[in-house]
C-alpha cells in the first residue's frame, strides 16, 4: 500500500474536530478493565494508610467490605486481595489456615456482594513468611533459598482454601517453575476444575515494587528475589516463561511491572493472543502521587495516559491502585 504523500494526505484532518478525534480513537479505557489491590489485616475497624501509596490502606475485614462498596458505587467490580497475618513462620503456615485473613475477607466479601464482584487472590507466601521469601528455604543450591519443589504442594493447598472461601480466581505471584501445573492439578482434585488461573507468569525482578512491601509487610529479610524473578534486561525469556505456564493451563497471562515493560506484553499479546493482565506496580503509582503533590505533573493526564498506554500495549485488564481515581475521572 502506498500512502498518498502531502498535501493530498493530511493527518491533521482527523485532529482539528474532538468528535472525529474520538472517532478514530484506537485505545479507549474503561472501568472494567481494571483491578483493585486490597491489603487486608486483623482486627476491626482497622484503616491505616500507607504512606507510600496516598488512598491505599491496610483495612480489616469490616473496613474493607466497605471500601469494596464503595468502590461498586463507582463501577469497579473486579479486585486482588493481599493479606497480612497475625503470625508469620518459616513456611507461611498461616496462610493455609480456613480462618486465615484472605480466607476471611472471601467470605465476607462474598457474602456480601454475591455474584456481583469478582474476587482474585495472590498466591504467594512472601507476606506470611519471617524471612519474606516467595515459600520455603532451603540448601539445595549451596546457598539458602527459596525451594521450589518444595513450594509447590503448598502453593496448590494455599489456592484450594482460597478456592472454598470464595475466589473466583488465583493469580500466583511466586514465579515458581511449574506452578501453574501443581495449582491446576490441586484445584482439579478438589473439584474447582471451572476456576481459572491468572498467572504472574512475566514478573520481573523490579525495584517497582518497593511501596508495595511496605504495604504488605513482605521485605525478604535477607537477599533479593533475583533467584526466582525475572532480570529486568531479558524480553525472550519472558515469551518462554509464558509459554510453559499456558502449557500448564493457565488461563491469564500477566505481565508486572507494566510501565517499564511495555514492549514485553506487546509481544506477549502478539504471540499468543491469550488475556493478558498488565500490573501497574506500587513504585510506578507512588512516582505519579508524589509528583503530583509537588505540583510538578498533572496527576489526572499522566495516570490517564499511563492506564491508555498500558491498554495500548496489547493489556486487556490492568492490576492498579488508580482503579479508584481513574474510575471517578472516567465518569
Ligand atoms: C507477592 C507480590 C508482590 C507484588 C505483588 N505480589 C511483591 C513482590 O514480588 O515482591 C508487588 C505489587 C506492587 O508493587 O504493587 N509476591
Amino acid at each position: 500500500m502506498t500512502t498518498p504523500q502531502f498535501p493530498t494526505n493530511r493527518p491533521r484532518r482527523l485532529r482539528h474536530h474532538p468528535l472525529i478525534r474520538e472517532l478514530v480513537r484506537e485505545t479507549t479505557l474503561s472501568t472494567t478493565d481494571f483491578i483493585l489491590p486490597l491489603f487486608v489485616r486483623p482486627g476491626r475497624g482497622a484503616k491505616k494508610e500507607i504512606p507510600s501509596m496516598p488512598g491505599n490502606y491496610q483495612l480489616s475485614v469490616d473496613r474493607l467490605t466497605e471500601e469494596v462498596g464503595s468502590a461498586i458505587t463507582l463501577g469497579l467490580r473486579s479486585f486482588i486481595l493481599f493479606g497480612i497475618p497475625e503470625r508469620k513462620d518459616a513456611t507461611g503456615s498461616s496462610a493455609l489456615e480456613d480462618n486465615g485473613i484472605v480466607q476471611q475477607a472471601l467470605r465476607a466479601l462474598r457474602e456480601t456482594f454475591k455474584d456481583q464482584i469478582v474476587l482474585i487472590t495472590d498466591e504467594c507466601f512472601c507476606e506470611y513468611t519471617d524471612h519474606g521469601h516467595c515459600g520455603v528455604l532451603s540448601k539445595q543450591t549451596g546457598r539458602l533459598d527459596l525451594d521450589n519443589d518444595a513450594t509447590l504442594p503448598l502453593l496448590a493447598k494455599q489456592c484450594v482454601s482460597h478456592a472454598k472461601a470464595g475466589a473466583d480466581l488465583v493469580a500466583p505471584s511466586g514465579m515458581l517453575d511449574g506452578m501453574v501445573k501443581a495449582i491446576r492439578a490441586g484445584l482439579d482434585e478438589a473439584g474447582f476444575t471451572h476456576l481459572p488461573i491468572l498467572s504472574y507468569a512475566a514478573k520481573y525482578a523490579s525495584a517497582f515494587y518497593g511501596p508495595f512491601r511496605d504495604a504488605a509487610e513482605s521485605p525478604p529479610q535477607f537477599g533479593d528475589r533475583g533467584s526466582y524473578q525475572m532480570d529486568p534486561a531479558n524480553g525472550d525469556e519472558a515469551l518462554r516463561e509464558v509459554e510453559l505456564d499456558l502449557a500448564e493451563g493457565a488461563d491469564i497471562i500477566m505481565v508486572k511491572p507494566a510501565l517499564a515493560y511495555l514492549d514485553i506484553i506487546r509481544r506477549v499479546k502478539d504471540r499468543f493472543g491469550v488475556p493478558v493482565a498488565a500490573y501497574n506496580v506500587s513504585g510506578e503509582f507512588a512516582m505519579v502521587k508524589a509528583a503530583a503533590q509537588k505540583g510538578w505533573i498533572d496527576e489526572r493526564r499522566i495516570a490517564l495516559e499511563i492506564l491508555t498506554s498500558i491498554k495500548r500495549a496489547g493489556a486487556d485488564m490492568i492490576l492498579t491502585y488508580f482503579a479508584r481515581d481513574a474510575a471517578t475521572w472516567l465518569r
